[in-house]
Order: structure tokens, then C-alpha cells, then sequence
């Protein structure tokens, strides 16, 4: 209870984002040796500028790769359950310094697929540009539209990007991904679910038990520092409101469940 007081308190003064310079430091310093260790044993692996790991993860190289890598096999696993992943166009939404899709190329190789990435940090999105091969990356703003026109993918997949939104971004974003993905396309989305219902504060849990999303504000929308929780009961209502249909949904939380988050996978009806 008092991390989480602390955290609120932060918030609520606007202090949040020099607590998080401040953790930044902390981690590099902590990670110091394990990460330089991971350079001196990986030296071909391309590695983001640090602060960009951490933004978009935690300072952890060798989380940065090996858990991309685990969770890039995880996505195409879980998409390959509602679609035939061969000859696909697939998106990384909120695409981060690569962390996942840097590895799909090599993943999806002999299957004539397209792989892009879109992210609105710039500077992210400009080290991917430079140093991924085999993506095509593009920057979209904070609201939409992608660079994207209608119809431009089989398969999306957006990783902990909701759960850095506000109320309104959740319903635009929806309804831009639908845009963009094809008639019978799949879209693989993780959220902050039940799991992370010990997290909130008496009152959050309130409105989350009231199938309301939990946004926590007064840092920039879309940074880390900004955190929403979406319940079961949210996530139906935004899929239907953009015309999406559930195909699957998977509770997070520490082992044995495969992943930290929930995942969602809806489905844009075929035409
Ligand atoms: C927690 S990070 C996850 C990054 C990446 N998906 C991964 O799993 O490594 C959240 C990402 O969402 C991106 N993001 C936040 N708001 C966005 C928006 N409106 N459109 C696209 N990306 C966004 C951030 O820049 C950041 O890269």
C-alpha cells in the first residue's frame, strides 16, 4: 500500500516524471554489469540508445532480446490460432525500439510476408528506420491515422500500447485499427485484466469492478508514467464500438499463465 500511495502521491503533484528520470539512473545502475555483460557476449546484437529500452520495457538488455524473442514466437502463436500466418501483411502498433518485430522477419522467413512497424515516438522510430532490417517503419501521431490506407493488413499485433492510453485514445485507436485491417483480419492487443486489479487504489478498483476503464493521468499520454487498466467488461465494449468481434481472450498474470498481460484477440468479420 505504500509504493502505491507514494506513486498516487507522485502523480497527483506532478512529480511522476522526475521520479522516473530518477529510476531510470537506478536501473542503469543496478543493470550495469548484466548489461554489459550481454554486450561483450552478444557484439553482433544492434542494441536501442538506452534510455529507449527503458521506455518502452526496462533497462534490461538481455530481457530486451531474449523476452522479445519469446514474445514475438508468443504473438505469431497466438494469432496463428484464428489465422493462417503464410503470405500475411502483419503491423507492430506502438512498435517501441523493436523490441518484438526485429525478430519476426527472421521468424516468419519462406512465408512471403510483409512486416511493418508504426510507433508515435520519433526517436524510436528513427533508430528502428536505421538499424532493422527487413521492417518497414512508419511514425503516426498521437491520434490517428497510421500512414496506413484501409484495408492494409492480415494480422496486427499491439503490445502494452493500451495500457498507455486515455478513455478517448482507446475508442479512436479501435476504430483506426479496424480501418487498416483487412475483412477476416485478426488483431492480437494486450491489457492491464484482472491480474493487475491488486495494483489499484480502493477507489480504481471501484470503477474497474464497474467494467469502467482505470486511467491514470497527469503525465504525457502515451509514456510509460501514464498507466491505464482495462476490465473484461471495457475491452467487449470497445471491440463491439468498433466493430470488432472477440475471438479470444486470455487472462495475464504471473506463471503458470503464458503471459504477464491479458490478451485479446478480435477479429474483423470477413466482408
Ligand atoms: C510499453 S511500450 C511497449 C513497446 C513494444 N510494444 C514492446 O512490447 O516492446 C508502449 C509503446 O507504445 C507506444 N505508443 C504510445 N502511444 C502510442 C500511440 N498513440 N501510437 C503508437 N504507439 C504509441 C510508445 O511509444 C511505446 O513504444
Amino acid at each position: 500500500m505504500t509504493r502505491k500511495l507514494i506513486s498516487f502521491m507522485l502523480r497527483r503533484s506532478g512529480l511522476l516524471g522526475m521520479s522516473d528520470a530518477v529510476k531510470y539512473r537506478v536501473q542503469g545502475l543496478r543493470m550495469r554489469g548484466s548489461n554489459r555483460a550481454f554486450i561483450r557476449e552478444h557484439p553482433g546484437v544492434d542494441l536501442p540508445p538506452p534510455y529507449l529500452v527503458y521506455e518502452s520495457y526496462a533497462l534490461d538488455f538481455r530481457n530486451y532480446w531474449h523476452d522479445g524473442l519469446d514474445t514475438a514466437r508468443f504473438v505469431l502463436a497466438s494469432l496463428g490460432r484464428h489465422k493462417r500466418m503464410e503470405s500475411v501483411s502483419l503491423l507492430d502498433w506502438g512498435c517501441g525500439p523493436a523490441r518484438v518485430v526485429r525478430h519476426m522477419p527472421e521468424l516468419l522467413e519462406g512465408r512471403e510476408c510483409k512486416v511493418s512497424g508504426s510507433d508515435y515516438n520519433p526517436r524510436s522510430v528513427a533508430w528502428c528506420q536505421a538499424h532493422v532490417k527487413g521492417v518497414a517503419f512508419s511514425l503516426n501521431g498521437s491520434n490517428p491515422p497510421l500512414a496506413h490506407p484501409d484495408a492494409s493488413f492480415d494480422a496486427i499485433y499491439g503490445i502494452s500500447v493500451l495500457t498507455h492510453l486515455s478513455p478517448d485514445q482507446h475508442a479512436q485507436w479501435a476504430k483506426e485499427l479496424h480501418r487498416v485491417l483487412r475483412p477476416g483480419g485478426v488483431l492480437f492487443l494486450s491489457t492491464h485484466g484482472r491480474s493487475t486489479r491488486s495494483n489499484l487504489m480502493p477507489w480504481e478498483r471501484k470503477e474497474f469492478d464497474a467494467g469502467e476503464l482505470v486511467a491514470r493521468g497527469n503525465a504525457k499520454e502515451g509514456h510509460r508514467t501514464y498507466t491505464s487498466f482495462q476490465p473484461p467488461a471495457f475491452m467487449e465494449k470497445l471491440a463491439a464500438g468498433a466493430g470488432l468481434r472477440v475471438l479470444e481472450h486470455r487472462e495475464g498474470g504471473p506463471a503458470p499463465a503464458e503471459f504477464t498481460q491479458d490478451v485479446w484477440i478480435l477479429g474483423k468479420p470477413a466482408a
